[in-house]
């Protein structure tokens, strides 16, 4: 029989269905804008369907209209955000978004402890002991909870390092790594104790274990390492979303938090890779790694400066040139001079090419986003793999607000936060240009040798600024 509660079952489904689209649309650059579709009409069928199982299992009036408002606050929040948001503040955005995923899960734990094992002689409890199915809802509240506390204050430091607000280079407590697994031991006891006899004081204790315990995992973490840990609490949210799918017996829920889940392990796991990092200590909040402080304290010697028009003098009588951007770029929004540099030196028979690092900017993809933004020819922009063999040989190399990615620390200095991170080897080129704005570090807090390299020299101010008045000094030697 038709019935308002088995359709909604039923638009659960082809929820789920649509969410598993979005993913695989998101996969790929072209069908991106169709995943995005799929994933807003999967979401817009998911409320309606909550909204129509609410009514079929009779909400009381007061709790509907808490629901509706609820949504309508959310929704004009979200657009408001998503309307204002810089692309460069896009993973802290991201990163607080997963902090409400995992308050949510805690929130959803709390309220089902006190409806059925805080209530015991209430119609839930009496109903769930008659099952057999008690210890069950008190392993789902303990481990929901846990899970939820974790990313939730986790996602809180992501957010405050991404945006600057916190130092981004890791904490070292000592004795950390016995700190994280003491933790992770006390909630395996825990859950045991509370299945048995759960008591609030329990429930209590775990919620304020899980909290700094997330707190010190992500705290503990480089800022070279934030883009995994970014997709690892993006897994986290996912896991929490689904324990508190199962509590609240929600099964798109569970579907859709798997789904997140295991697409975020899969997405940290190939970062790592990708960074040649261990998966393993990335997620145990950077297990083993002992920074030895980035050799902040090296003296490298003295840089070399050089302005605009020797940048253009330069770029006159190259014939290859490599641009390696980076995060500046994209605060500098340089990129449009960038691709007028481009065209004006292609048409001077320049062999111009880009070499893109796999987390340069601040979100995977960022560069070759603002790249096609700006209408740059894709087949001249290549991978850090495709194009790392080419410097040697290449006569101007310009990195443009790119720092840690350009590092040669990273494969020279065994001590260095970022050690064994492949980097772009712009060093072997004849010349490198630095744009930048200061002699600052770059995102991971640790000094770059590039800088006072003989071949080196660096390009103070703006990134965009600079850039026009290369091209305003090209153009003038082209009506020479
Ligand atoms: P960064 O190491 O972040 O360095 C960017 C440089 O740009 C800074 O040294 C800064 O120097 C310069 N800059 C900033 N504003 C500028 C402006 N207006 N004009 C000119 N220069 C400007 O950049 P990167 O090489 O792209 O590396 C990315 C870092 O972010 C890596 O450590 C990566 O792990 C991390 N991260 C990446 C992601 C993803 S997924 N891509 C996510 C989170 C974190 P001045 O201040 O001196 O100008």
């Amino acid at each position: 029989m038709l019935t308002l509660e088995n359709t909604a079952t039923a638009a659960y489904v082809v929820a789920a269905l649509l969410f598993i689209l979005a993913l695989a649309g998101l996969s790929k650059h072209e069908t991106s804008k169709a995943g995005s579709s799929f994933g807003i009409a999967g979401m817009a069928v998911a409320l309606i369907a909550t909204i129509a199982l609410a009514l079929a299992r009779d909400i009381e009036p007061l709790g509907l209209a808490l629901l509706i408002v609820a949504m309508v606050i959310g929704a004009v929040i979200g657009l408001w955000r998503a309307k204002i948001v810089e692309m460069t503040g896009m993973p802290e955005l991201i990163a607080l978004l997963h902090s409400f995923v995992g308050l949510a899960a805690v929130l959803v734990g709390w309220n089902g402890y006190l409806h059925v094992e805080g209530d015991p002689a209430g119609a839930e409890a009496v109903a769930l002991a008659q099952e057999g199915m008690l210890g069950i809802h008190s392993a789902e509240v303990f481990i929901g909870v846990f899970i939820g506390a974790v990313t939730f204050t986790g996602s809180v430091v992501a957010n405050l390092k991404l945006s600057a607000r916190i130092n981004s280079a890791p904490m070292m407590l000592p004795g950390k790594n016995i700190l994280n697994v003491g933790a992770l031991l006390a909630f395996f006891a825990l859950t045991v104790w509370f299945v048995i006899d759960p008591t609030l004081w329990l429930l209590a204790v775990v919620t304020v274990l899980a909290l700094l315990l997330g707190w010190h995992l992500v705290a503990s973490i480089g800022g070279g390492d934030m883009p995994v840990v970014v997709s690892m609490l993006n897994s986290y949210s996912g896991w929490a979303a689904a324990a508190s799918g199962f509590l609240l017996g929600n099964d798109l829920l569970i579907i859709t938090g798997a789904l997140v889940g295991s697409s975020g392990a899969y997405l940290s796991y190939i970062m790592c890779k990708a960074m040649n990092r261990s998966f393993i200590s990335v997620i145990a909040g950077g297990f083993g790694i002992e920074s030895s402080g980035g050799g902040s304290d090296v003296d490298y010697g003295e840089h070399r400066e050089i302005t605009a028009d020797g940048v253009a003098e330069l770029l006159s009588t190259a014939t290859s040139v490599i641009i390696t951007p980076g995060y500046g770029m994209a605060v500098a929004q340089a990129q449009y001079g960038v691709a007028d540099l481009t065209r004006k030196l292609r048409e001077r028979g320049v062999d111009v090419r880009f070499g893109i690092h796999p987390v340069a900017g601040r979100l995977p993809g960022h560069m070759n986003v603002l790249l096609a933004e700006a209408k740059v020819p894709y087949d001249i922009v290549l991978e850090m793999d495709e194009i790392n063999d080419d410097f040697d040989g290449t006569n101007v190399v310009l990195v443009i607000g790119a720092n840690d990615t350009v590092n040669p620390a990273a494969s020279e200095d065994p001590g260095s936060p970022i050690a064994g991170m492949p980097v772009l080897t712009v060093w072997n080129a004849d010349n490198v240009i630095v744009f930048k704005r200061s002699m600052a570090s770059g995102y991971a807090g640790v000094q770059n040798p590039l800088f006072f390299r003989e071949n080196t020299q660096m390009l103070f101010g703006d990134a965009k600024d600079r850039v026009d008045a290369i091209n305003a000094a090209l153009s003038v030697t082209e009506h020479v």
